[in-house]
């Protein structure tokens, strides 16, 4: 079996991490110009979001073809290059693998808007007339979930945009097309996927409106999506590779079974659920303080219920869709450097495999725009005309988006304090965050102090301490909201690893044995422990994380 506990991923948006033809748009040569960068990082596997052929509607996550490359993002001798420059250096390539849904530009759905029955059923039509919407269900971009085709006097179904057609997993054909997708990317070299949230595949066998909320709990972890993945699994032969699932609003009982290696379906999940602790009645579009006590709770849970069940956890923080941690959980005003150490190291710790999105590891910032022309996202776009609808000004509206849009993430990675942040020569198709001169790789890798240099150092002890890569996982000072403390054991080895959440100082009472323990990482020079009178109190600084290991 594949070892993943001592592995670390780095993801990559193509379309802002490097442009090497000065087209303002990042492409397949950019990223391989920074494949040393990504091996001096010492990460094992890369993940790349999709490069394929696609009207990018939503950047990518639109397939139009599985087969071909974009080429806004270069050819497919520039995608065999990058497979064996990963391979060089001993990286192991991950792709993309969106197979809910095609881009309505695909070959099979303009067939079957051409009136092709047999590619209708590759899709998800009902008959109907204009009025009469199959189901309420809400588009996960916004708006109704279904779409009319006048001229087939039918409905699709689309979960996320609508040039975005959900595909018919019920049809045999469907599952042995996209079969033969990843057999073909395999062949290639590539060594890992991620499935596109493939916990929507799924969809129940009858269509009845959701009386209680947008239709997600009829098809998220569907009736047979379990089924399905070993299916998938067992006839791609990929059950020894990297797989990682994206869950959306996913249950632990079913993250298990995704993710244990018995069930043979993936190797690992991403699920959201701390990614919420936000969403003001869980609505996203909506501003509030992170609470640190469901927070808390939801690691807690997936954790502790993931190592009971032999279930395997993808840790992280930040992708293309997430808003950046240090300016979310964080305090990138105050306590940049801090908190942005304090947050990467309370996940890499934990029991799991770890994922570094783009900039993270140098503590890139939300975008900061203030005006809706800057921002290109289709959730973000669509969400501004909802949220103005629903009533709010544009400031307001404005306010939200530079919180949530999910541009924050997309914004050119910052290299150097050159022009562009050194990312293109030509204008960016995203404009570049203004604190490029202060924030990028090229400062950060000259200091031993730096975000970047911490990350380094994270990564390195995974891989030296099996401690970390496959120890037991006990969480401390459940009852208190500021900090987040958990305790790793492995045979004799032994790790403490102590989160201050807030930008308050905190002083913990705590029944350690002092003297068996010795700090090996934190984010602050001087040790917190009160030794003091033989008292057993620690004192956090704010945002500090404190690593002691016995
Ligand atoms: C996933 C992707 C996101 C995309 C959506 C639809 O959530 O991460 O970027 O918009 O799926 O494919």
């Amino acid at each position: 079996m594949l070892e993943l506990g001592n592995k670390v991923v780095y993801q990559i948006y193509p379309k802002s991490f490097k442009d090497s033809n000065g087209d303002g748009h990042g492409d397949i040569r950019g990223i391989i110009q920074k494949l040393d960068y990504l091996k001096g990082l010492d990460i094992d596997y890369l993940w790349i979001t999709p490069v394929f052929v696609s009207p990018m509607n939503d950047n990518g996550y639109d397939v139009a073809d599985y087969y071909r490359i974009n080429p806004r993002f270069g050819t497919m001798k520039d995608m065999d290059d990058l497979i064996a420059g990963c391979n060089e250096r001993n990286i192991g390539l991950m792709m993309d693998m969106v197979f809910n849904h095609t881009s309505t530009d695909h070959e099979w759905f303009r067939k079957a808007l051409a009136g092709e029955k047999e590619y209708q059923d590759y899709y998800i039509f009902r008959d109907g007339t204009p009025d009469q919407v199959p189901t309420n269900w809400q588009s996960k971009f916004g708006g109704s979930a279904w779409e009319y085709v006048p001229e087939l006097g039918k409905w699709y179904l689309h979960l996320y945009d609508v040039s975005q057609a959900d595909l018919n997993w019920e049809n045999p054909k469907v599952r042995e097309e996209l079969k033969k997708v990843i057999r073909f990317w395999k062949d290639k070299g590539v060594k890992g996927f991620r499935f596109d949230v493939v916990n929507v595949i799924s969809k129940p066998e009858v269509f009845e409106d959701d009386l209680e909320g947008d239709g997600r709990r009829f098809y998220t972890d569907g009736p047979h999506v379990h089924e399905y993945l070993k299916e998938l699994t067992a006839n791609t032969g990929i059950a020894d590779m990297i797989t990682v699932g994206e869950m959306s609003s996913t249950s632990l009982d079913n993250c298990v079974r995704y993710s244990n290696p018995e069930e043979k379906e993936l190797s690992m999940c991403f699920n959201f659920h701390h990614l919420k602790v936000d969403y003001k009645n869980g609505d996203k579009w909506s501003l509030m303080e992170p609470d640190h006590m469901a927070l808390k709770k939801l690691f807690e849970d997936w954790q502790e219920g993931m190592q009971e069940n032999n279930g395997w956890n993808a840790l992280f923080w930040c992708n293309h869709d997430q808003p950046r941690i240090v300016s979310r959980f964080g305090d990138e005003k105050r306590y940049w450097k801090e908190s942005a150490k304090m947050l990467a190291a309370s996940v890499h710790l934990m029991r799991g495999t770890p994922y570094i999105y783009q900039g993270e590891e140098i503590g890139m910032t939300n975008a900061h725009y203030t005006d809706i022309s800057q921002y290109r996202d289709v959730e973000s776009l669509n969400y501004y005309e909802i949220l103005l609808s629903e009533g709010k000004s544009k400031e307001e509206a404005l306010e939200i988006l530079a919180a949530k849009s999910r541009d924050n993430s997309r914004t050119p990675m910052q290299w150097s304090a050159e022009k562009n942040a050194g990312f293109s020569e030509a204008e960016p198709w995203i404009s570049v965050i203004e604190n490029y001169k202060d924030i990028n790789v090229e400062k950060e890798m000259q200091d031993p102090d730096s975000i970047y240099s911490f990350y380094k150092k994270l990564i390195e002890l995974r891989k030296e301490k099996a401690v970390i890569s496959q120890g037991t996982i006990e969480f401390l000072e459940r009852d208190n909201a500021d900090v987040l403390a958990y305790k790793r054991n492995y045979k004799e080895e032994e790790l403490v690893v102590f989160n201050n959440l807030t930008g308050g100082k905190i002083v913990l009472q705590m029944n350690l044995e002092w003297k068996t323990y010795h700090k090996l990482l934190g984010n602050y020079e001087s040790s917190s422990r009160d030794e003091k009178d033989g008292r057993n109190e620690i004192v956090l600084q704010p945002y500090e994380t404190l690593v002691l290991e016995k």
